[in-house]
């Protein structure tokens, strides 16, 4: 079966919208942006994401990004030297965007595991009303015992019992949201939520009234099986991790299978993929750019410490330019960098087989890094012309419904896609020309939610 055809056996049900959007993600803790060049501004003064947000919305972006960083990794006792430290609140932050755009998204990345339902319901319902229904919350569960000990928790929650917990508090916080009937003010009605479960119990009323878009959107991101299948049985948008052509179709296919056993449309849930795009005039240029992007995210102290995650010990006697590191790693399992993804790979055992690899091919400690890390590569790099054909192809069967695009520059890394990229999208007929509406929800093109069990709806929904 083609790639194509492997979506068309759910055709009956699932339909290409034939356009896509885009998000901005704006990072903080990464390795992905240059934070050290002439033009780079600063990762926490208000004019970068003031500057961010309103080039992206005048592209007709549908959402601004901010991830959730809740401790800075640490590495040999030291912060991390692949991240910028300092990453502000994303709803202070998205709450100070609002009043300086008009309709783009607002979306927040807050995990589940150390929040609490009726406080972070009222929290984002707040970001919605004074945006006038343009937030959104991205959902993630956030593992690890390093995060929990900055709440006083520890390893709290394994895995699997995390998106139980996960998918306990969104639906508690669906129903707040729900459970306002009418207008604000005289005649207000609301029902008491009642949650009793395994993690918690609650007994809460709302504290505000719906937004102009109902509730908040819901975004999520986490890749697993459960992350998944939550996602099909909750969510309004994935941000997902599969940009490539082929993963993103098997990736769409994965998730309409699921939603529509979930009992939902197999449109009901839009994809999102993370992604980077470095773009010039020609496909030449995109490419030399491409080579210069990577050396100023890579630079010798990076390579270095990129290897010092899995080795477990300082290696900074050693050169960039030369071989990998004769000597062997001190941790029996990568789990060094405190609160990094890399957990439980054999340590001596990759180390040999990296070594072997390098020495193979001739690679240096910055060759070695560089293709490790392209490996993982999310970049969509060529001319304006050529990309904009190869998402219109996105598009056109449906692979994905946006792309949620990291800068590798602040604050002008959205520049070149918003005065370039996107007029070709228009004239491709796969991008907007215009805000279809005023709130988030409307400009996604999603139905108005279905309400939360045992709740019913009265006036003001839209
Ligand atoms: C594209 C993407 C972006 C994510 N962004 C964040 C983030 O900003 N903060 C965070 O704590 N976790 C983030 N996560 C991690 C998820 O919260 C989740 O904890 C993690 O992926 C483990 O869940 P899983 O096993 O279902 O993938 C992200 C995951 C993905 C796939």
């Amino acid at each position: 079966m083609s790639q194509e055809d492997s979506i068309q056996h759910n055709r009956a049900t699932f339909r290409p919208s034939g356009r896509i959007q885009f998000g901005v993600f704006f990072q903080g803790v990464n390795s992905g942006t240059i934070w050290k060049a002439p033009e780079s501004g600063s990762q926490t003064d208000f004019e970068s994401f003031r500057r961010i947000a309103q080039t992206a919305e005048r592209g007709l972006f549908a959402a601004f990004f901010l991830g959730e960083g809740l401790r800075l990794r640490e590495h040999l006792g030291r912060p991390h030297a692949l991240d910028v430290a300092g990453r502000p609140d994303a709803q202070t932050m998205l709450a100070a965007l609002a009043s300086v755009t008009r309709n783009i998204g607002l979306v927040a990345t807050q995990n589940t595991t150390y929040n609490d339902p009726a406080d972070l319901a009222h929290r984002l319902a707040s970001l919605d009303l004074l945006s006038g229904g343009r937030a959104a919350w991205n959902v993630v569960t956030t593992d690890n015992a390093w995060t929990g000990a900055n709440f006083r928790r520890g390893g709290y929650l394994d895995h699997a019992d995390r998106y139980v917990h996960a998918e306990a508090f969104v639906r508690t916080a669906k129903r707040i949201w729900d459970s306002w009937n009418g207008a604000s003010g005289e005649g207000a009605a609301w029902e008491r939520v009642l949650h009793e479960g395994q993690h918690y119990t609650v007994d809460v009323t709302p504290r505000l009234p719906r937004s102009a878009q109902y509730r908040p959107v819901l975004f999520q991101a986490g890749d697993s099986p459960e992350g998944r299948d939550f996602a099909a049985r909750q969510a309004d948008v994935i941000f997902s991790a599969h940009p490539k052509f082929e993963a993103a179709v098997t990736f769409r296919e994965d998730i309409v299978a699921r939603t529509v056993a979930a009992g939902r449309g197999a449109n009901e849930v839009q994809i999102f993929p993370a992604s980077e795009f470095i773009l010039s005039a020609t496909d030449e240029e995109a490419r030399e750019k491409k080579e210069w992007v990577r050396s100023l995210q890579i630079g010798p102290q990076q390579a270095i410490a990129y290897l010092e995650q899995f080795w477990g010990r300082e290696l900074s006697s050693y050169d960039p330019d030369g071989p990998l590191p004769e000597i062997d790693p001190v941790v029996e399992e990568t789990s060094e960098t405190r609160g990094s993804g890399f957990h439980g790979a054999k340590a001596r055992e990759l180390a040999d087989q990296w070594r072997a690899e390098a020495a193979e091919k001739g690679w240096s400690i910055r060759q070695f890094v560089s293709s490790r890390t392209a490996r993982i590569d999310s970049t969509f790099t060529g001319s304006y012309s050529s990309v904009a054909d190869t998402l219109a192809e996105y598009a056109r069967v449906g692979a994905v419904d946006g792309f949620n695009i990291s800068p590798w520059i602040i604050p002008s890394g959205l520049d070149d896609i918003v005065n370039h990229l996107v007029p070709e999208l228009q004239e491709r007929g796969v991008y907007p020309t215009e805000y279809a509406g005023s709130t988030l929800r409307e400009n996604l093109g999603l139905a108005v939610p279905v309400l939360e069990a045992g709740l019913v709806p009265a006036g003001g929904v839209r």
